[in-house]
């Protein structure tokens, strides 16, 4: 299959700071496996960045090359998967005012998402661009017409609201926009080594991507684990240790086994940690083989980003004035 018949994916991250393992299990491992089978199109959001961080531009310019390596890293095939800069993609912003007209500021402020984001940044009076990031990304994912979202769970609201617009646009205007679907995986949200319940930049709590070894020992190492086992021979609760669900996700198969030594009093904590560790270096090792080439070659980072841009500014022109001539604002 050719690009042409393939169906096409579009996911995203915002460029304020690397990728974690959250990322990795909510999303980049999909992309990884999903790389061949679709058109798959990879946003670096950095005009969603913005949103929450304006006045760091530098971090987020810092970010967009850093987000571009994180998911090469992981294995995406730069000659199979396109990657591209939101703010050079003038469509995109032109959809948003379009779509902008159809949605209710209510529907926005009644986003669960955008409700708990709200809280986490302690923003009481949100802007006009935060409340509205959810139509934005609307256009990002239909611009191109994506069938298919790799997110994490945390998306859904906005993918409900992407495909309410886009039945709501279709009807008003005759339009053909592909109705989007999401793809969320199968492990569910990663919680922290800490016991929160979320993996994040902001929680302190992050494993990245990018960690060397030392880096993520030290994080692994002073994993919360079940507090009524203190000593090796105690025996342990699997069900309420956070490393226990660690290995559940990234070490599969030894994870029964795991358990059943731990419930016995035969696996200490620092035996499980030192597993968890090898189990999770052997993920990451590869990764960093992948991202010390593109560190060493940042001209060609740049250049895939520029080669993506050109060809969403291809499909995205087209689009719009397809879309713009159903509207009836192509004064021919
Ligand atoms: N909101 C997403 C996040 O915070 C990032 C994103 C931006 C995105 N545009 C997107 C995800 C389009 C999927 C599709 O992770």
């Amino acid at each position: 299959m050719d690009e042409n018949t393939k169906k096409r994916i579009l996911t995203g991250d915002r460029p304020t700071g690397r990728l974690h393992l959250g990322h990795y299990v909510g999303s980049l491992r999909t992309r990884a496996e999903l790389q061949d089978a679709y058109d798959e199109i990879i946003e670096v959001a950095d005009v969603q960045a913005l949103t929450t961080h304006f006045e760091k531009p530098e971090l987020i310019k810092q970010s967009i090359l850093d987000v571009t390596i994180d998911n090469l890293s992981v294995g995406l095939d730069p000659d199979k998967v396109t990657i591209f800069q939101q703010s050079q993609i003038p469509s995109i912003a032109e959809l948003t005012i379009f779509y902008s007209m159809i949605v209710s500021c209510n529907q926005l402020r009644h986003n669960p998402t955008i409700k708990t984001e709200a809280k986490n940044y302690g923003y009481t009076d949100l802007s006009y661009g935060f409340l509205g990031y959810p139509v934005s990304q609307t256009a990002d994912i239909t611009f191109c017409n994506a069938h298919l979202v790799p997110v994490g769970e945390d998306q859904l609201p906005h993918i409900e609201l992407a495909r309410k617009i886009v039945r709501k646009f279709n009807a008003l205007y005759g339009t053909s926009i592909v109705e989007p679907e999401a793809k969320v995986s199968s492990t569910g949200r990663l919680s922290g080594l800490d016991g929160n319940a979320k993996m994040g930049k902001s929680l302190g709590n992050a494993l990245y991507l990018s960690d060397t070894p030392e880096e993520i020992w030290n994080k692994v190492k002073v994993a919360v684990t079940d507090p009524a086992k203190i000593h090796l021979h105690d025996p342990g609760h699997p069900e309420v240790c956070n490393v226990y669900k660690y290995h559940c996700v990234f070490n599969k198969e030894e994870a029964p086994g795991i358990s059943e030594q731990c419930k016995k009093g035969e696996l200490g904590c620092v035996a499980c940690k030192k597993r968890l560790n090898a189990v999770l270096n052997n993920l990451l090792d590869p990764m960093r083989e992948r991202r010390a080439y593109y560190e060493q070659h940042p001209d060609e980072v740049k250049d895939i980003l520029a080669k993506g841009n050109k060809r969403c500014n291809e499909i995205g022109n087209q689009n719009l004035a397809e879309i713009k001539e159903k509207m009836h604002i192509l004064v021919k």
